[in-house]
């Protein structure tokens, strides 16, 4: 059967990816869909025969190396990549391993640079081709307690934005999506690898994790969180698009703070921040 062309999603047996995975396939091109959780996968095919999968763990270099070379290899080059897959931990920088970080930044970072250099070639050539990199709001600040997580979006956004122009010449676009807070397995999956951040902090810093806890108590106080079908739309629809734009924002906190981020300068946006998180004022003795 005639396809649209081959697209790859990443992080596809969970949230955002399992969504795009499905609305793309649904539109008509072929999906590989990876992930490492392979039943997942196994599962996602059986809804749409255009699902390909592949059980894949970004994490791990010598498997990296083995899915990067297939996708150099495919005789029908991947023309869409989203890269999706992502993970977050949470604590105060003390609290957060020097190799808790590069874990983050293997998985969020470094996979999609390889997934990126080996689709590429195949895109040149066909002087076509769309990548799309899941940053975050947090791509534009931090929040207290996620400064690692954040800075891995940091890094994607710089990235996305210097390719974007170095591909352009081609006909190969690049999209950066910054979702707000979305009800997926992110949250879960965030608490279960950070563990007890209460037991094994110092004393010092219980009362900032208390103050934060309330502030962000607070803030989401009131706020629907909208599940993956919002950020999947607005991928697929990026994707068909024939002007796309640089960059997409959806979600809860898109106009309050990230809009704000850009609206203030660095002062005020750290005072708003203070306020927002429940850490102003805060003095411990
Ligand atoms: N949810 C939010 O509030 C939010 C907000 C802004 C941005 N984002 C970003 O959106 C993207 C998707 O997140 P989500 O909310 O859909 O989270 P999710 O439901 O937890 O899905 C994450 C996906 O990444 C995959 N993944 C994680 N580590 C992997 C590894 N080592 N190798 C291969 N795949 C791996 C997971 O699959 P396996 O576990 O099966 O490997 C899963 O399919 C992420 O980049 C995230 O940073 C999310």
């Amino acid at each position: 059967m005639e396809t649209r062309g081959k697209a790859l999603v990443t992080g596809a047996s969970s949230g955002i990816g399992r969504e795009t995975a499905l609305k793309l396939a649904k539109e008509g091109f072929q999906v590989i869909a990876a992930a490492r959780r392979k039943e997942r996968l196994e599962e996602l095919a059986k809804q749409n025969p255009n699902i390909l999968p592949r059980s894949v763990d970004l994490s791990d270099s010598k498997a990296l190396d083995e899915f990067s070379k297939e996708l150099s290899d495919l005789s029908e080059p991947v023309s869409v990549l989203i890269n999706n897959a992502g993970f977050s931990l949470r604590g105060v920088l003390e609290d957060v391993s020097v190799s808790a970080v590069k874990s983050l930044f293997e998985v969020n970072l470094f996979a999609p640079i390889k997934i990126i250099q080996a689709c590429l070639p195949g895109m040149r050539r066909l002087r076509k081709g769309t990548i799309v990199n899941l940053s975050s709001i947090v791509g534009k600040f931090p929040f207290p307690t996620s400064g690692p997580y954040s800075a891995t979006k940091h890094a994607v956004e710089a990235i996305s934005d210097a390719l974007r122009m170095e591909v352009r010449p081609f006909g190969i676009r690049v999209i950066t999506i910054r979702p707000g807070v979305i009800g997926t397995e992110f949250n879960e999956t965030a608490n279960r690898l950070t563990g007890d951040l209460l037991s094994r902090t110092d004393p010092d810093y219980k009362p900032v994790y208390q103050a934060y806890g309330v502030g962000m108590g607070k803030l989401f106080a009131n706020v629907s969180i909208p599940g993956p079908e919002l950020i999947a739309d607005l991928i697929v629809e990026a994707v068909l698009s024939e002007s796309t734009k640089a960059v997409y924002a959806k979600g809860p906190f898109v106009k309050e703070l990230l809009e704000e981020r850009f609206r203030l300068d660095d002062e005020g946006f750290y005072e708003l921040m203070m306020e927002k998180t429940g850490l102003k004022g805060l003095v411990v003795k």
